[in-house]
């Protein structure tokens, strides 16, 4: 596949006119891009539709690294779907786990639902934001499913390739792709059916985005995606710290 030397560095100075680039390719071409110049490189896989970059991935680099943030509230749908990926694909699947103490330190003081007081920054900052940034600590690029038509208000200008700025302590020497930032739900919906991909059973009953268990519901066909997400927060702040610094 020929790895350029030093080719994190030269993307991560010159990520603007290189996503000008990438920007009209297809999610697969940017993959092949990105696998082809990062070593260190993993895909998110959060266990939704998301599952169809793990299927081109895996295709391009058989063996590939996969990484999935396990909060320990998912549903057991996605739970067994993410056990059924780790099998079918050739993949190295990483299950990462919040940190115990701090976790404990949480629910002990404020029980298992606080997300519903206080908001969901506490809990994704434990059972998600923590183990994300210690997995990024060991590479030199990440992939992620985030799509521009997911949220009009949080996700309008994803673009395919950026440093990452959530994680600042490392936003000289983290790369960050996003194939399908300009691909449609119903793109990535096509090419699961085209190409038999396995997908969530949740995705039969009403849900469109997937997250947490108690976080997440079914919208109705009048409703956007991402307001089954968080529902009783404002629809501006509807991110969980993955993709948005403080
Ligand atoms: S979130 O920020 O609201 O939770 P969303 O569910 O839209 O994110 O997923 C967007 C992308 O973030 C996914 O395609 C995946 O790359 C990453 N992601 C989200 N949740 C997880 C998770 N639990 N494990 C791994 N990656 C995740
Ligand atoms: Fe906690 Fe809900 Fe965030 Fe999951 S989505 S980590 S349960 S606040």
């Amino acid at each position: 596949m020929g790895k350029q030397p030093y080719a994190a560095q030269e993307i991560l100075a010159n990520y603007e006119s290189i996503n000008e680039t990438l920007k009209n390719k297809q999610p697969k071409e940017i993959l092949r891009y990105a696998i082809e110049r990062h070593d260190g490189i993993a895909v998110s896989f959060s266990g939704a539709e998301d599952v169809v970059l793990v299927d081109m991935a895996s295709k391009l680099k058989p063996g590939i690294e996969v990484f999935s943030l396990d909060t320990g509230r998912l549903h057991a749908q996605t739970y067994q779907f993410i056990e059924k990926i780790r099998t079918h694909y050739d993949i190295k699947l990483s299950i990462l786990s919040p940190e115990r103490e701090e976790l404990e330190a949480l629910t002990s003081a404020k029980g298992l639902f606080s997300f519903y007081e206080d908001g969901h920054k506490e809990c994704c900052g434990i059972r998600k934001v923590t183990p994300l940034r210690r997995k990024l600590a060991t590479l030199d690029a990440w992939v992620t499913g985030q799509r521009k038509d997911q949220s009009p208000n949080t996700r309008a200008d994803v673009p395919t390739v950026q440093v990452d700025q959530a994680f600042s302590g490392r936003a000289d020497s983290l790369a960050k792709y996003n194939p399908l930032a300009n691909w449609t739900s119903a793109e990535v919906w096509m090419y699961i059916r085209m190409f038999d991909v396995p997908f969530n059973p949740l995705h039969e009953s009403g849900y469109i985005s997937i997250g947490c268990e108690p976080c997440t519901r079914p919208t109705n066909p009048s409703q956007h995606e991402r307001e089954g997400r968080w529902w009783w927060e404002e629809a501006t702040q509807k991110e969980c710290g993955l993709h948005k610094a403080d």
